[in-house]
């Protein structure tokens, strides 16, 4: 396995490339429930929306120009789409000390999401490592006095950050009872992948109940891989096999054991999702979208 760690988020996604820089959007392209969880959380009227998200994402895309943000990927809600999202919005709606930190959440909509389906902003946390980002999504989302303003944000890095200080500034001291992280480890090498493995482990909650959950690159074969409509970004591609792996090593490195499960979704990444405003990648055999879950045996 590659112990390459040239992959970085400052790396591969640093250069805004026009390839997956869309101008605008049209009001019809806005996915119904993001339209809906914009209304719902700024109160703007319909023909409003547009210039306002168009507002934020130029703020986003000065600090961070990944293809979520160029492709309005953000309006995806991705962490909704989970195969374990009704579940595990029950389990939160219904008991008031479980609680969910988004770490990688770019804008914050997933969280919000939450909130806008009817859980406590009290029981949502975010974890992002620009801080321009937050601050961006606050904007967005016009959080000011409204119920997602309780939402608890953190600026940190899931690479090199002390988890024990993250539980002290959010406040929770015996970590969290779900862990859900979208589109962030295929930013990065295996052995980066590896750090931030270990970081969650030390984040969540020791129930039986606890999962860490999320979406990651897909690949036919796992490691790093060329992505792009001009295959301009490097990402780590998982298979289902290296996924297990990945939490093999990190039982092995903290003494735990982890179940993986993992479905995935094949596809032309360019056409999927958020992706499908950056029409083909060219890879329909090859790449595809991993939601995975991971909980403590
Ligand atoms: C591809 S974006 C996905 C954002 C969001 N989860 C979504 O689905 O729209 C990856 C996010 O992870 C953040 N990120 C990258 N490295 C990080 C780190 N070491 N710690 C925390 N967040 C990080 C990036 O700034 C970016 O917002």
């Amino acid at each position: 396995m590659s112990s390459n760690n040239t992959v970085t988020p400052d790396k591969p996604f640093t250069t805004p490339t026009a390839s997956w820089f869309k101008p605008t959007i049209t009001l019809d392209e806005i996915p119904k429930p993001a339209l809906d969880l914009l209304m719902s959380c700024t109160g703007l009227p319909l023909d409003k929306i547009v210039s306002h998200v168009n507002e934020a994402r130029a703020a986003a895309w000065l600090t961070a120009p990944y293809p979520c943000i160029g492709l309005y990927m953000f309006l995806d809600l991705h962490m909704s789409q989970h195969p374990l999202y009704p579940t595990l919005l029950s389990r939160l709606m219904h008991s008031p000390t479980t609680r969910l930190v988004d770490i990688g959440c770019g804008l914050g909509q997933d969280v919000r999401k939450l909130v806008s389906d009817g859980v406590p902003a009290t029981q949502t946390y975010a974890v992002e490592l620009k801080a321009e980002l937050i601050s961006a999504g606050q904007d967005l989302f016009m959080d000011g006095g409204r119920k997602q303003s309780l939402i608890s944000f953190l600026h940190g890095d899931a690479v090199t950050d002390d988890m024990e200080q993250w539980k002290r500034k959010l406040d929770v001291s015996d970590g969290f009872e779900m862990i859900h992280t979208g589109a962030l480890f295929h930013l990065f090498a295996w052995e980066t992948q590896l750090a931030i493995a270990r970081n969650l482990v030390a984040l969540v909650h020791g129930s039986d109940e606890a999962v860490i959950f999320g979406w990651t690159f897909a690949a036919r074969e796992a490691g790093l891989r060329s992505v792009g409509p001009k295959k301009e970004a490097v990402v780590y591609g998982h298979d289902e096999g290296s996924a297990r792996r990945l939490w093999e090593e990190v039982g092995e490195a903290t003494g735990t054991r982890w179940e993986v499960e993992v479905r995935i979704a094949w596809a032309d990444v360019g056409e999927v999702a958020g992706l499908a405003k950056g029409g083909s990648w060219g890879d329909a055999e090859g790449n595809g979208i991993m939601w995975f879950s991971v909980r403590r045996v």
